[in-house]
């Protein structure tokens, strides 16, 4: 008899599939000492909620669910080299991620540094190489590699990141570039394989307000950023009207038909609730 699996059960076979193709896709190198801190934070359990909302995403829209996969892998991998550099000295400057010593603690600092170069060359090595997305014509797949480096870059967290260390007190304006732009990739990834050249406007809206949530919720847990800012009241009033913001936007994008959307934004609100 077959299994039927309610929507939301695709999550967790998502994820499954996620792991799998991000361990096809990162093999070994030379240096062994290099590879190793790539791997590193990559295997770790983190959440992989950007490829889990490409996923999301490129399904609800009709896309092909393994080249969403590859797409939302290549941000996976982008997300955790700039975890790598975050965390250096010269940067936060923090010791442990996930529990565990953080990579420069490890491996050391220039090896940390090169690590997290490796992986953002790396992920645009996949995105480029050829035959990897079997559904999308090769101007999409110029468009998605564009779109993935101006998130990823000076214009989207690369610049956020610059932002913060100087001292920016807009932390809005700080956070769309340090978090939503990269959220913004996946929503925007997501609509790319799914051929849905007209819904790019609204889908980066969705990325940007899911973004600016998930920050928020980020600070209030570390007591950090609005937290300091607003207090703890004022932060979780902010996050509300955030949350509001981006649930009306995924019913207008998406019109119901993406409970894992859904469950993505209620799972991040959650964690301050
Ligand atoms: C942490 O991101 C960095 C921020 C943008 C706040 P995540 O909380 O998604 O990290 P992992 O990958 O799940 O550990
Ligand atoms: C993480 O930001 C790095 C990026 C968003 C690029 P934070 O410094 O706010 O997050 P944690 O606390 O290190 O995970
Ligand atoms: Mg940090």
């Amino acid at each position: 008899m077959p299994i039927i699996l309610s929507p939301m059960n695709r999550i967790p076979i998502w994820k499954e599939r996620i792991e799998e193709r991000l361990r096809e896709l990162l093999r070994t190198f030379e240096p062994k000492h290099l590879s190793e801190a790539m791997s590193y934070y990559l295997f770790q359990p983190g959440k992989r909620i950007r490829p889990l909302l490409t996923v999301a995403t490129a399904v609800s829209l009709g896309g092909d669910q393994e080249d969403a996969i590859t797409a939302g892998c290549a941000i996976e991998i982008i997300h955790n080299y700039s975890l790598v550099h975050d965390d250096l000295p010269a940067m936060d400057n923090d010791d442990f991620r996930r529990g565990l010593p953080s990579c420069h603690r490890k491996f050391g600092e220039a090896v940390a540094i090169l690590a997290g170069d490796a992986m953002l060359t790396y992920a645009f090595e996949l995105l480029s190489r050829k035959g990897i997305f079997r559904s999308l014509t090769e101007g999409e797949v110029i468009s998605l590699i564009h779109t993935i480096a101006v998130k990823s870059g000076a214009e989207g967290m690369v610049g956020g990141q610059a932002l913060d260390i100087s001292g920016e007190r807009d932390l809005e304006k700080v956070n769309l570039k340090k978090t939503a732009a990269l959220f913004e990739a996946c929503f925007l990834s997501g609509g790319i394989v799914a051929h849905r050249h007209d819904l790019l406007p609204d889908l980066e809206g969705v990325g940007r307000s899911f973004g600016l949530l998930f920050q928020i919720t980020d600070d209030i847990v570390d007591r950090d950023g609005y937290y300091l800012l607003l207090g703890e009241g004022g932060a979780k009033k902010k996050a509300s009207q955030i949350h509001d913001e981006v649930k009306t936007l995924v019913d207008k994008v998406f019109k119901g038909n993406s409970p894992e959307i859904e469950f993505l934004v209620e799972a991040v609100y959650k964690r301050i609730t």
